[in-house]
């Protein structure tokens, strides 16, 4: 696995456990050698074609990104259609069941969540003035209390 991120996040990238980190200032990963199986893109830096260069040909894109607009991901999708690289949107609707599978990932330590900041409710427009500023290291946290 191959994590893509900037020179100050490549230690917790490998920590979280990727075999291979590109620091995206230095090196451009749709210009180089690597094919990949699957790019799940949550920055939306390159162009549809740029990914599909270094996707397999039977590769997978998953656009991730709410940077990216509705344009972006109904051309890829449109252009999947022409070809053998799949184009798959990934919207979230968060649901009972996938937030307890979560809980027990999460508890049993095959996943863990990182996160940047916690913010007490009342906080919360400070909270997304700093996601905002599109630097979180993860996740931004808003601690809700008993009775609020
Ligand atoms: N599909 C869904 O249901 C769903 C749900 C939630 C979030 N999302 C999406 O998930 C993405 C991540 O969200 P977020 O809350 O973590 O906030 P974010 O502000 O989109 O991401 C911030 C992080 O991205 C890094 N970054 C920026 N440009 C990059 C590049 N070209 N290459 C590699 N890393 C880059 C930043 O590093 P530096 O600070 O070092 O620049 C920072 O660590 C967003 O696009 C969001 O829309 C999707």
């Amino acid at each position: 696995m191959t994590g893509v991120c900037s020179t100050g996040n490549v230690d917790t990238v490998r920590s979280l456990g990727a075999d291979h980190v590109i620091d995206h200032t230095r090196e451009d990963f749709t210009q180089g050698e690597r094919r990949y199986d699957l790019i799940l893109d949550n920055v939306a830096s390159h162009s549809f074609a740029e990914y599909r260069r270094v996707l397999k040909p039977e590769g997978t894109l998953i656009p991730n990104s709410g940077h990216a607009g509705m344009g972006y991901v109904f051309k890829a999708f449109l252009l999947s259609l022409f070809v053998r690289q799949q184009e798959r949107p990934f919207v979230s609707t968060p649901n009972q069941d996938d937030l307890i599978t979560l809980k027990e990932l999460v508890g049993t330590g095959r996943v863990t969540p990182v996160i940047d900041r916690t913010y007490p409710l009342r906080e919360t427009a400070e909270a997304f003035r700093y996601l905002d500023q599109g630097h979180a290291r993860g996740k931004v946290i808003i601690i809700m209390e008993n009775g609020e």
